[in-house]
């Protein structure tokens, strides 16, 4: 079994991220910037928030971060974007999800311009992803693609079960491994809340990425041996062992599933630091105007 070390590839992504802003400063042109939008004080979103900024700062990144109280109404926070917007300053936009329940998220995602959506989660450029056009790819499930890769995972003709239908993660993730890529080109099988026997499905697939946010979910008698194993999870459960009094729990029972798996990531330590480093690869695509010229 091999542990597929997150942390240590993000870390090499941003180093080559920082080279590049070098390279790009030394010629006397101006820094990546990037402007996170956090409305109210939800302890998860502070906290990636937080690490984005400072991912920013490391690599040579500029940095804003907006902050609002989440009694700001849905106009106001659609003025706040369309402000960004229109700041020639600014390379990349993200607003932090999730939002006030009187604030429509779909609204808001979709007033940001494509060209600075470096969450890539506009209609504009999941569009663009399905038809395999130049886009910002949403950050986790390319995370996980750049994983897969830099960790010499072939995936063509393997079969690959995705756990979870979500926007952000489940959805985009089965239409990157389907793609005719590499990695891609899987025969790729999506389950979900709806989906009957998924023990059954699960243990056919030669990858397993597990994105449903149910703690320990995957079970040692739900994965085919040899199989490569991704967990997306990070739910927050109650430790008070830690200082921050809880512990980030993946949806695979590491433990149980570790000892069949040809590789597996960690958590915490697998598939998050990728998601900052593929945020920060979006955002220097924009300040390169890279996608959209
Ligand atoms: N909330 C959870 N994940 C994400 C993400 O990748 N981007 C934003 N904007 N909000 C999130």
């Amino acid at each position: 079994m091999q542990l597929i070390d997150g942390k240590q590839i993000a870390q090499d992504i941003r180093n080559e991220i920082a080279r590049q802003v070098q390279g790009i400063t030394a010629e006397g042109g101006k820094a990546p910037h990037l402007a996170a939008v956090l409305v109210g004080n939800d302890g998860g979103s502070e906290t990636y928030v937080s690490h984005k900024v400072k991912a920013c700062q490391e690599v040579g990144f500029q940095s804003s971060l907006f902050r609002y109280p989440d009694t700001i109404s849905e106009a106001e926070l659609l003025q706040v974007v369309e402000d960004i917007n229109r700041n020639p300053d600014i390379d990349g936009l993200i607003v932090q999800l999730p939002l006030p329940r009187h604030i429509s998220p779909d609204k808001v995602t979709e007033k940001i311009r494509p060209e600075k959506d470096v969450d890539g989660f506009h209609p504009a450029n999941l569009g663009r992803m399905v038809k395999g056009w130049p886009c910002y790819l949403p950050a986790t499930p390319n995370g996980i693609v750049e994983l897969l890769k830099r960790s010499g995972i072939a995936t063509a003709g393997k079969h690959c079960v995705v756990l979870g239908r979500s926007q952000i993660v489940g959805l985009p993730m089965s239409i990157l491994m389907g793609r005719a890529a590499e990695p891609g080109n899987c025969t790729v099988t999506m389950c979900h809340s709806r989906t009957a026997d998924i023990p059954a499905i699960t243990r056919q697939a030669d990858i397993l990425i597990a994105a449903i946010g149910k703690p320990g979910f995957v079970r040692a008698d739900m994965v085919k041996d040899g199989a490569v194993v991704i967990d997306v999870g990070t739910t927050r459960v109650a430790d008070p062992a830690k200082k921050s009094g809880f512990s980030l729990k993946g949806d695979v029972l590491f433990d149980e599933v570790a000892p069949k798996c040809s590789h597996i990531t960690p958590v915490p330590g697998g598939v998050g630091p990728m998601t900052i480093a593929s945020l920060l690869q979006n955002t220097l695509l924009a300040a390169r105007k890279a996608i959209y010229g």
